[in-house]
This record gives structure tokens, C-alpha cells and sequence, in this order.
């Protein structure tokens, strides 16, 4: 297999804009595609604001930023993005329909080598795989939000996918500054996500039942259990909207009631108030991001 030295994302979303810097910053040529431009700008525009405050705190140096961003493009032409990639790595939204055709549209442009993975934790990548010619290179690799934060990726494949596509996607993982948790079968929500839904589902239930408000559930978890944030405010951060599709997600794929988003939770998502990147969610924001108070819900 052909070394990895060129990289492609797709979506500019919160995770695709900060796995494509990720990968600019390891020194790979990186390409992040979006069908929206002013999507493609909102990402620029959000990576220079973080890379700058990096150096500023002497986090790294501008050279290597600078050197990052003459790596990394943006672009709403995937075709053009993709002929020379040897990975896609696939960050658009949670849905399967639209994830099956942009992998049957990546199997036709970009080279035969090439990895398709998504990043994707409840979309299994043998749901995706048949949509392509070549299920031995499709497999899930997972980041984790904030991606320029969070040292974890979880590498996933299905019955279908290569030991050599597998040990290819690792070392990208490495090389991206990541710790590897190899998931040996396939599960939705892989590892992590499985222990976050545990505890967001308990959070949503002692809320929704009335046992205490949600901002006291969020103080339990840091001030008892000393995790950085309540169950709350990580909904808020990777997204009220990314919550719900994921519970969805599983319940296409398992069927139980268990499964199925909480109400609370689905009120929220139909009220359109999807968290940080709203301005408001279980909390309201400031322009700046920073948290102002909670929100009447
Ligand atoms: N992007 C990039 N960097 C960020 C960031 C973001 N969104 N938010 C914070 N940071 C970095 C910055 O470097 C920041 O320092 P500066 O403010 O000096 O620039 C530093 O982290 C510390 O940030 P804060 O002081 O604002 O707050 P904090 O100390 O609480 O850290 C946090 C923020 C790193 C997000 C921390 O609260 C945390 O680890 N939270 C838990 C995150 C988590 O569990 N993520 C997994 C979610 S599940 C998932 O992602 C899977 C999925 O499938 C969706």
C-alpha cells in the first residue's frame, strides 16, 4: 500500500474542520470539502482564530502554523479534492442515506488505492462499505471533540475490511499526534460513546423524571466525578442536533426502545437550539462562545 501523504476531509463541520488542521499540523497534504462555501469560510475562519491564540500562548510556533495552513485547502470541488488523495476521511452529517452516496461518489473519483473512512461512531462502515467497489479499504476512524484537543481515535473495521487498510489508518492516527483504541467488532457507538451514552442517558432520565435540573446534574459530574463537563454542556459543545442523530442512528440499527432518543432530548432538537454552535442549547452563549446562563427549557 501506498504511504499516506495526502489527506481529504469531507464536511467543515466542527469535527471536519479540526481533523483537516489536525492532519495539516502532522505535515500531511490536506484537503477539507464542503458543498457550502460560506461553511468553508466559517471553518477558515474559526482555524485561524484557534491557531493564532496557539502561538500567542506559545502552544506552537507560527512557522509550523503557517506551514500547516500553506498544506491545508478548502475547497467545494470534491472531485478535483479527492484525484490524489490516498485517504478520504468522511465527517459530513449522520445520515446514512447521505453518507452511502457521497462513498459511492468517492469510490469513483478519488484513486484506487485509497482509504475511505468516516468518522462517523453510530454508521458501522459495513453499512457503507457496499456502496463502494472497495470494502476492503472502508473502515470507521473516530475522533473525538474538540479534535485539537482530544488525544483519542478510535479504528474500527468491519468483516470486510483489510488488515493492511486497518494498520494504514493507525499510523495516520499516530502520526496526527492520537492514541489508538482498536475496536475489534464492529458495535454502534464503538467504545467511548457507548460509556458517554450511558451517562447521558442517566442525566436526561433523573432530569426528565425531575430529581434535579440539569445544571445540577452538570455540577454533580464535575464537582463528584471530576469529569472537565457535564453530560449537559458536552451535549451542548458536540451538538443537541449530533445527540439525537446518533440515538437515531442506533435505533435504525438495533431496533429497541432503548435506543430511541429521550423526549427531552427530541423537544430540544425540534426546537432548533442545537447548543454551542447555535448560541443556545441546554445553556445560552455568547458571541464568543462562552457560557452565559441556562436555558428556560
Ligand atoms: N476547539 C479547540 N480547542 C479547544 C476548544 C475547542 N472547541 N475548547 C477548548 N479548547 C482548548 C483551548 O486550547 C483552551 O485553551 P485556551 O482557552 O487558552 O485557548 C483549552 O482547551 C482549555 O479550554 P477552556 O479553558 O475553555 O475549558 P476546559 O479547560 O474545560 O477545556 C475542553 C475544554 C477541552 C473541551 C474540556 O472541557 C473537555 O475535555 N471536555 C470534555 C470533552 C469530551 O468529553 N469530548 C468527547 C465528546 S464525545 C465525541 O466527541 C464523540 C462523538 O462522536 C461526537
Amino acid at each position: 500500500m501506498k504511504d499516506i501523504e495526502k489527506v481529504t476531509v469531507i464536511g467543515s463541520g466542527t469535527m471536519g474542520r479540526q481533523i483537516g488542521i489536525v492532519a495539516a499540523l502532522a505535515g500531511f497534504t490536506t484537503s477539507i470539502v464542503d458543498i457550502s462555501e460560506d461553511a468553508l469560510s466559517a471553518a477558515k475562519d474559526e482555524l485561524h482564530r484557534r491557531m493564532d491564540r496557539d502561538v500567542e500562548k506559545g502552544r506552537r510556533t507560527r512557522e509550523d502554523v503557517d506551514a500547516a495552513f500553506a498544506r491545508l485547502s478548502l475547497t467545494t470541488n470534491q472531485a478535483e479534492a479527492v484525484a490524489d488523495t490516498d485517504i478520504v476521511i468522511e465527517a459530513a452529517v449522520e445520515d446514512i442515506d447521505i453518507k452511502r452516496k457521497v462513498f459511492a461518489q468517492l469510490d469513483e473519483q478519488s484513486p484506487k488505492h485509497a482509504i475511505l473512512a468516516t468518522n462517523s461512531s453510530n454508521i458501522v462502515s459495513s453499512r457503507l462499505a457496499d456502496a463502494t467497489s472497495r470494502p476492503e479499504k472502508v473502515c470507521n476512524m473516530h475522533f473525538f471533540n474538540p479534535v485539537l484537543v482530544m488525544k483519542a481515535c478510535e479504528v474500527v473495521g468491519s468483516d470486510q475490511t483489510s488488515q493492511e487498510t486497518l494498520e494504514a489508518v493507525e499510523n495516520l492516527a499516530v502520526a496526527m499526534g492520537k492514541d489508538v483504541i482498536r475496536v475489534r467488532k464492529e458495535i454502534p457507538g464503538f467504545v467511548a460513546n457507548r460509556l458517554l451514552a450511558a451517562i447521558r442517558t442517566e442525566a436526561l432520565k433523573l432530569y426528565q423524571d425531575g430529581y434535579a435540573s440539569f445544571e445540577d446534574i452538570d455540577t454533580a459530574a464535575r464537582s463528584a466525578l471530576r469529569h472537565p463537563m457535564g453530560p449537559f454542556e458536552l451535549m451542548d459543545l458536540v451538538g443537541i442536533d449530533v445527540a439525537y442523530l446518533i440515538r437515531k442512528a442506533e435505533y435504525d440499527q438495533t431496533g429497541e426502545e432503548d435506543s430511541l432518543p429521550s423526549p427531552v432530548l427530541e423537544k430540544m432538537y425540534n426546537s432548533g437550539n442545537y447548543g454551542k454552535k447555535t448560541g443556545q442549547g441546554w445553556y445560552v452563549y455568547d458571541e464568543q462562545g462562552n457560557k452565559v446562563r441556562p436555558s428556560d427549557v
